[in-house]
């Protein structure tokens, strides 16, 4: 009874899809009884139609099912196959059914046949998570995009329809304190990370905990029809262990034993390897690290030496891959007073002139200390410890204590009584304090004559001939003089001669001469004459040392010196040392490619003209200077092309200046790669499938070369048929026999290459399948060639060999004598099949 109502929903079900759907859903879905493969879809609306046999022989009255029909498949008698249960592809996804038609006695007239029937996943699964709930915990400042979680949800479809293909979203983050996600998932893995936004502001101390709203969908999270499932994250936010310390003081020059911790770091984790390097390259670097993170100054450091070190540390995994990034631990040596001053000079020389007053500055005795300078280590205390002699009195000077100025307590100082005096000073570090270190330096005062004579010039104004702008810089020019009747030798009358007036550039520089009290006037800078044509020099000289009271310099101190330049024809000056461009070598004829610039300091126009243009690649407008391409250039003859430009003076051509200019060809891809094969035959009949290994070159360079594509080109004798390309790697591939039936023929095989630049060309490669002789080597029969057999022509020609004559001869002869024998003379054999 059931089955007879299936049949009636059957043929209804049948009759409205035939109406709706024509005929074409009908064709498809009969025919006669044979093996076949059928697709059904799970979950359909039963009864479904699933395939309608026909069987051919008149006699059949009905049909039979066997197999795995797992009672969800029925036949009826007329040969419908259908389903009066749906498939559940989760459940089975293949069912092989066997059918057969029987006659009026149930005897087997068709078949059986076999019939593979293949369930089509439909989406009928909503994803699901593995967990109701999932914790993570996340650290401060972790990086952001790094996973600390992931959440997992799996999909009873078929995985490799997108019924399966899971796509995870985040929909809600609570606490929202910022207004911005601070966490994202990876759509594809479920894996959760902190986004930028959650790496800067994530604290334990504002939110220290976050519960995430995850959506799952099927269908990639495309479809709106998507299945979904919801869970939820509660993520704790922790502390990030991994931080740098303080800044690590240590103070120089520790008597305690070493190594001493200094300081540690912490990966959040156990099990991390620590490493330690740094960060500049210091010569010495006396810091190691153990497994649990503390680090330690393995021997005393010196500050003079170097007073800050930046230890780089790592936090690794067993794979030695970082786990975070490293951290940088500062480390600042602190001073010890472990340095005692020193005398800038061993002897400090100073002078006195005799009718020199009480408070008069002398001089200063100088000292300097290596420890920490603006640290009481190298504040210093100055003392006078001893004065020799004692006349008139045993205080003539007194020193400042921290300035080390001196200056006059007494007077009366008479030269011929005491011409000069011996000062002991004590410098003492630590502000003079006693446990400070000191030394002790000497200064000589010399009693000099009252400086009561000015420098008088020899002339007032001095003549000197007009230099030439290319005069190089340190020329003296010309020597000049003063006189000073103090006394010789001390600073009363020395000479110090200074340009005062007319030269704000400090083009000129006047030294004094020590024997001779003479200035030297020398160029510091050099000359113009574009710029500056003339100087007026006014000159003065004076004495170190102070005049007594009532005497001054006057107009006889001071010297005038005019100095012409002469303009000299410079050459061009080009607006660069070098100039350089970088071209596509197919840069068309005619275009520019750079240009140069100079300009002639007087003002004359300037032309151009190239050298070394070896290739004649280039032509150069010799008034605007512009390089313009004159033939095609080839960067395959060489990628950087030297020239130079030479710029020349319309006027005077001889003066030239000359620059170099290189041109940076730019590869393109011009070149088609280029087929080679070795000289190949083979031996008729073919035994078995044999190869020609071909190799591709190409001149451009990568992009433009390798990897090249081989494949055979169709013509009119179809290769296709014989031969096959089987690659080998970039630059090889095989020419490969399909078959061994081939012909006693040379095969002409177009093979074409194609450059990874796209660029390709057709070779043919030529095989030869010929008789071999009984060490391989070809030959062909000539008497086959000509038909008209004479003794010579029935001698074999050797082809593609080096033999040695003697060899060669003897194979001839062999050749001749197997030649004799009747044969078929047919040019070609007949393929071996
Ligand atoms: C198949 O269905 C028939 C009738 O509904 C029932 O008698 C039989 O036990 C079922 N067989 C199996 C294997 O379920
Ligand atoms: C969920 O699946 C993942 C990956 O297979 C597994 O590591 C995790 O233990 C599973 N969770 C549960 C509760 O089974
Ligand atoms: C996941 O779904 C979203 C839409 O919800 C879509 O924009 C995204 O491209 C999907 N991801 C993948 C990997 O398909
Ligand atoms: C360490 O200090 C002592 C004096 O305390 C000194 O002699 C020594 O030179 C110092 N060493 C360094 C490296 O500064
Ligand atoms: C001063 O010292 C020098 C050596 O530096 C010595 O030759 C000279 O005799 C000393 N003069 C006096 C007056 O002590
Ligand atoms: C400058 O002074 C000296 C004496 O000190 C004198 O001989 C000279 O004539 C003076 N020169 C002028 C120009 O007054
Ligand atoms: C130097 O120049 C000044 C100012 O132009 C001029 O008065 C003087 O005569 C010149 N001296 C000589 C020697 O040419
Ligand atoms: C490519 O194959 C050829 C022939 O087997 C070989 O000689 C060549 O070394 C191979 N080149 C590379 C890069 O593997």
């Amino acid at each position: 009874m059931i089955l007879n109502d299936l049949t009636l929903l059957l043929i209804v079900f049948f009759c409205t899809r035939t109406f709706t759907n024509g005929s074409d859903w009908l064709k498809n879905k009969k025919g006669p009884l044979e093996d076949k493969v059928l697709e059904v879809p799970e979950e359909t609306d039963v009864p479904h139609g699933v395939y309608w046999f026909q069987a051919t022989d008149p006699n059949v009255k009905s049909y039979k099912l066997g197999g795995e029909t797992d009672n969800k498949t029925l036949i009826e008698k007329e040969g419908w196959l259908y389903l009066r249960e749906p498939f559940d592809w989760e459940t089975k996804k293949v069912h092989i059914i066997t059918v057969e038609a029987l006659d009026a006695d149930l005897k087997t007239v068709e078949g059986p046949v076999s019939i593979t029937i293949i369930v089509k996943d439909i989406n009928d699964n909503r994803p699901d998570f593995n967990q109701t709930l999932y914790d993570g915990v996340v650290r401060q400042h972790s990086r952001p995009g790094r996973p600390f979680m992931r959440v997992y949800a799996t999909d009873k479809d078929d995985p490799s329809t997108p019924n399966a293909k899971l796509n995870y979203s985040i929909s809600n983050q609570i606490p929202d304190t910022y207004k911005v996600p601070l966490f994202q998932i990876d759509s594809k893995t479920g894996e959760i990370s902190t986004t930028p936004a959650g790496a800067q502001n994530l604290d334990p101390n504002t939110d220290a905990e976050y519960i995430l709203f995850l959506t799952v969908k099927d269908l990639e999270g495309l479809s709106d029809n998507a299945f979904s499932r919801n869970t939820q994250v509660k993520i704790i936010v922790k502390e990030n262990l991994w931080k740098p310390p303080n800044t690590v003081i240590i103070t120089e020059n520790s008597t305690d034993l070493h190594p001493i911790q200094i300081t540690q770091v912490q990966w959040n984790e156990p099990g991390a390897v620590y490493a330690l390097e740094q960060k500049e390259r210091y010569p010495n670097f006396p810091f190691s690290i153990d497994e649990d993170g503390k680090i330690y100054v393995t021997e005393p450091l010196d500050r003079e030496e170097r007073e800050t070190y930046v230890l780089v540390v790592f936090a690794k995994d067993q794979n030695n891959a970082n786990l975070e990034q490293p951290i940088e631990v500062y480390v600042s040596v602190t001073d010890i007073n472990d340095n005692p001053p020193e005398c800038e000079v061993p002897l400090t020389v100073l002078e006195v002139q005799e009718n020199e007053k009480i408070g008069n500055f002398i001089g200063s005795l100088k000292a300097f200390d290596l420890d920490e300078s603006g640290s009481l280590n190298s504040v210093f205390k100055y003392r006078i410890l001893d004065q020799e002699p004692k006349l008139p009195s045993s205080t003539m000077f007194i020193i400042d204590e921290y300035s080390g100025n001196i200056q006059i307590e007494h007077d009366r100082f008479q030269k011929t009584e005491v011409p000069e005096y011996n000062l002991t000073v004590k410098v003492t570090d630590m502000a003079g304090d006693p446990t400070g270190f000191y030394t002790v330096c000497s200064v000589v005062i010399r009693i000099i004559e009252s400086n009561d004579q000015i420098p008088i010039f020899e002339k007032q104004q001095y003549e000197l001939n007009p230099i030439p702008e290319d005069t190089p810089v340190g020329t003296t020019l010309l020597t000049i003089g003063a006189i000073d009747n103090d006394e010789p030798k001390t600073g009363s009358s020395k000479i110090l001669y200074h340009v005062v007036e007319g030269d704000a550039e400090g083009t000129f520089a006047i030294s004094t001469d020590e024997e001779t009290n003479q200035g030297h006037v020398v160029i510091k800078k050099p000359l113009d004459f574009e710029t500056m044509p003339v100087y007026k020099l006014r000159i003065d000289a004076k004495n170190p040392e102070l005049l007594v009271p009532g005497v001054d310099y006057n107009a006889s101190s001071t010297a005038y010196l005019n100095i012409s330049v002469i303009d000299v024809n410079e050459a061009p000056v080009f607006g660069s040392t070098e100039y350089q461009a970088m071209v596509k070598e197919n840069i068309p004829v005619g275009n520019t490619i750079l240009k140069v610039d100079a300009i002639d300091p007087e003002g004359s126009s300037i032309r151009y003209r190239l050298e070394g243009d070896v290739f004649n690649w280039l032509k150069i407008n010799s008034e605007t200077g512009d390089i313009i391409t004159n033939t095609a250039l080839d960067r395959e003859k060489t990628d950087t092309y030297k020239v130079r430009v030479i710029a020349v003076q319309f006027e005077s051509p001889a003066l030239e200046s000359t620059v170099p200019v290189s041109i940076n060809l730019v590869d393109v891809n011009d070149n088609p790669p280029v087929l080679t094969y070795p000289e190949t035959h083979f031996c008729f009949p073919v035994q078995e499938s044999k190869a020609v290994l071909m190799k591709a070159m190409d001149k451009d360079l990568d992009p433009h070369g390798p990897p090249f594509q081989f494949s055979l080109k169709g013509d009119g004798n179809n290769n296709m048929g014989d031969w096959e390309i089987v690659p080998v790697n970039d630059s090889f591939a095989k020419l490969k026999m399909r078959h061994i039936s081939f012909k006693k023929i040379q095969y002409d095989v177009k093979v074409n290459i194609r450059d990874n630049g796209h660029l390709e060309k057709t070779y043919t490669v030529s095989v030869l399948f010929c008789k071999c002789s009984q060490n391989e080597h070809c030959y062909i029969d000539v008497q086959t060639q000509t038909g008209r057999p004479t003794v010579g022509a029935t001698v074999g020609i050797l082809l593609g060999t080096l033999l040695i004559p003697g060899v060669a001869l003897s194979l001839v002869f062999y050749l001749l004598k197997k030649n004799k024998e009747p044969k078929t003379t047919t040019p070609d054999a007949k393929p071996m099949l």
